[in-house]
């Protein structure tokens, strides 16, 4: 067995796009004493402090904090440790019934050092393995029955380190499982431990599993019915971990979209034979086609690639479509009728929001379809089906390549199901198909913008806020460009559907407001024109998204950029790359920190 420390730190570092506020870890020494050592900030300052440090111990654990309860800094930092020294926990979730739990053992006497809710539940495993039962597993058995709330936990015994206990309720957790059992990894998504073995256990929520060296993984549940499960083989790509020859990984990201979106089609887009096919569709050929109504749920930028994915069903299926707010979605009571499938859509797979509305639509009887990058995460285990999005791993904060893979998986869901249930025309589906086909090259020119865009950047870095118009397929479009800015720079930026602009938000248009917008060749085309002639007359400043050859917009415009000709319900997967490279341009020059802006998670698995 070798050292830990090691694996522990380089996971961490994995892991720092995830966005956090402070890290730590807790190994064993070489005379078998358990320490923790924490620092707020980077993942490099925990480094230095443990240099010098004796950390030869052979298991240990680690997590990088992204504050709930109580203020970032080194003692509300994990992991926690039990009042004797004894255990360690390191949590994601948030433990809703804290306070309660900590009224009872304040007067039994525990004395608490951080504000957090993870204290209070090492405590309480400390409190049953010294009362009830020393065995840890059975201690943090009986803890998590007391716990209301989410919880992934390791939990490590200074007296057992042989073992650890893990356990989950929505919050992820994987088990990496090394040859012949000698060594485990446990994480909360396959990233940071997938250079170490690709053979993995995801637990089910309400599971706790004892994971000892040498001996197969031992699941139950909460009330200790022994539970099996297969181990998984994970493929994944691990270029995608690095940033190779680029500054940022949204940069690289950004680059990488030609070929992540030929990765998505790979299988599913047969050109010889123009025709799309996808698993899904021909094994719940019933359930989909029988739909009378599709019900997307997501959050975020997934929510924009679900606004798209409706005019796509709509247009190419005649089936209603709804796009909803997972978050708000999950606390209305949502009317689900029989008929209706909901498509969840994420890029990690673990947002707890999306999560949520996916058990929620379940419970009601609906049939689940999944939009998913990551492979094997809680919501594509969750789902009844769906299509993986297969770009790779994403690590900017930033969405980029997930969303045009979001967005190419809609496409080719409305075309399959328009094509099987007649409502696309033979010439139209084949003019899809080909031009899906050759999207990728016309996404390598549109990179061509990049130069352009940097220099324009410099003029909009100083902007306060940002108007992003567009019309049909673009107004997701203008939305997902105003996230994009908000996100890395810190600008306010607000998407309109153009013609609403009358409505309101023209009152704010003056020679200081950069307006974006995309105005590229379709049948609403005359209509922005006109829309970007309001602007004009009342000195705003216009960049506008064209299609290549436009001439129009460029005679009112102050700024123009061309993107390649393509099919009207196409052009989100083009016009979007100018808008990625705007909001990383501007964020750069404003010398923020992009791929990980601030009070940002790029997997949001608290609610
Ligand atoms: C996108 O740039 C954002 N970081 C964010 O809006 C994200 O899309 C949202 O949190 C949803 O995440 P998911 O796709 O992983 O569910």
């Amino acid at each position: 067995m070798g050292y830990s420390i090691d694996i522990l730190i380089n996971g961490l570092k994995r892991l720092e796009y995830r966005g956090y506020d402070s890290a730590g870890l807790a190994v064993m020494n070489s005379k078998g004493v358990l320490n923790a050592y924490k620092e707020t900030g980077r993942v490099a300052n925990l480094e230095a402090k443990i240099a010098d440090k004796d950390t030869t111990g052979s298991i240990g654990i680690a997590h990088t904090r992204w504050a709930t309860h109580g203020v970032p800094n080194e003692v509300n930092a994990h992991p926690h440790t039990s009042q004797s020294g004894r255990l360690a926990i390191v949590h994601n979730g948030i433990i809703e019934n804290y306070a309660v739990i900590k009224a009872r053992l304040s007067k039994m006497g525990y004395i608490f050092k951080s504000e957090t809710d993870t204290e209070v539940l090492v405590q309480l495993i400390e409190y049953y393995q010294k009362e009830q039962c020393d065995d840890l597993t059975e201690a943090v058995r009986l803890a998590l029955k007391q716990v209301i709330g989410a919880y992934a936990i390791v939990v490590m015994d200074r007296d057992r380190a042989d073992m650890l206990v893990v356990a989950k309720k929505s919050s992820p957790l994987v088990v990496g499982v090394g040859e012949d059992n000698k060594e485990f990894f446990i994480a909360s998504d396959a990233t940071p431990i997938v250079e170490y073995t690709r053979n993995m256990v995801y637990l089910n929520d309400g599971e706790i599993a004892t994971v000892k060296i040498g001996e197969n993984i031992k699941v139950a549940t909460l009330d200790n019915k022994e539970v099996c499960h297969d181990v998984k083989h994970v493929e994944m790509n691990i270029g995608c971990l690095e940033k190779d020859e680029y500054e940022h990984f949204m940069i690289k990201e950004i680059y990488e979209q030609p070929q992540s979106i030929r990765e998505c089609m790979r299988g599913r887009l047969l050109i010889d034979k123009k025709e799309i096919v996808l698993s899904a569709v021909r094994d719940y050929k019933e359930e989909l086609l029988g739909a009378e109504r599709f019900i997307v749920v997501s959050c975020g930028t997934s929510w924009h690639a679900g606004l798209i994915g409706k005019q796509l069903i709509e247009t190419y299926c005649g089936i209603p479509v709804t796009v909803e707010y997972a978050s708000e979605f999950r606390y209305r009571n949502p009317v689900i009728n029989k008929g209706d499938v909901v498509i969840a859509v994420s890029q990690s797979g673990e947002t707890a929001d999306t999560l949520a509305a996916i058990q929620l639509a379940k419970e009601r009887g609906a049939f689940v379809f999944g939009i998913v990058n990551s492979v094997g995460s809680s919501i594509a285990r969750a789902t009844d089906t769906g299509t993986y999005i297969h770009v790779g791993p994403e690590i900017g904060v930033a969405s980029t390549k997930a969303f045009t893979g979001q967005v190419t998986v809609f496409v080719m869901l409305a075309l399959a199901l328009g094509r099987e249930k007649g409502t696309i025309s033979d010439e139209d589906y084949k003019a899809m198909v080909t031009e899906l086909a050759v999207i990728p090259d016309k996404m390598e020119k549109a990179m061509k913008t990049d130069g352009i865009i940097k220099d324009l950047a410099k003029i909009y870095t100083y902007a306060h806020n940002f108007l992003y118009l567009g019309r049909g397929f673009n107004y997701p479009v203008a939305l997902e460009g105003a996230l994009k800015l908000k996100e890395i720079s810190y600008i306010h930026a607000e998407g309109y559907p153009a013609a609403e602009m009358k409505h309101g938000p023209i009152a704010l248009v003056d020679e200081k407001m950069p307006v974006v917008c995309i105005a590229t060749h379709h049948k609403l085309y005359q209509k922005i024109l006109s829309n970007i002639q309001e602007v004009k007359a009342r000195n705003g400043k216009i960049l506008a998204i064209v299609t290549e050859g436009d001439v129009d917009v460029k005679r009112v415009a102050d700024y123009v950029i061309e993107v390649p000709q393509t099919i009207n319900s196409l052009v989100p997967l083009l016009s979007v790359i100018p808008l990625q490279f705007l909001a990383y341009h501007v964020a750069v020059l404003k010398g923020l920190n992009v791929d990980r802006p601030r009070n940002l998670a790029k997997s949001v698995t608290v609610e």
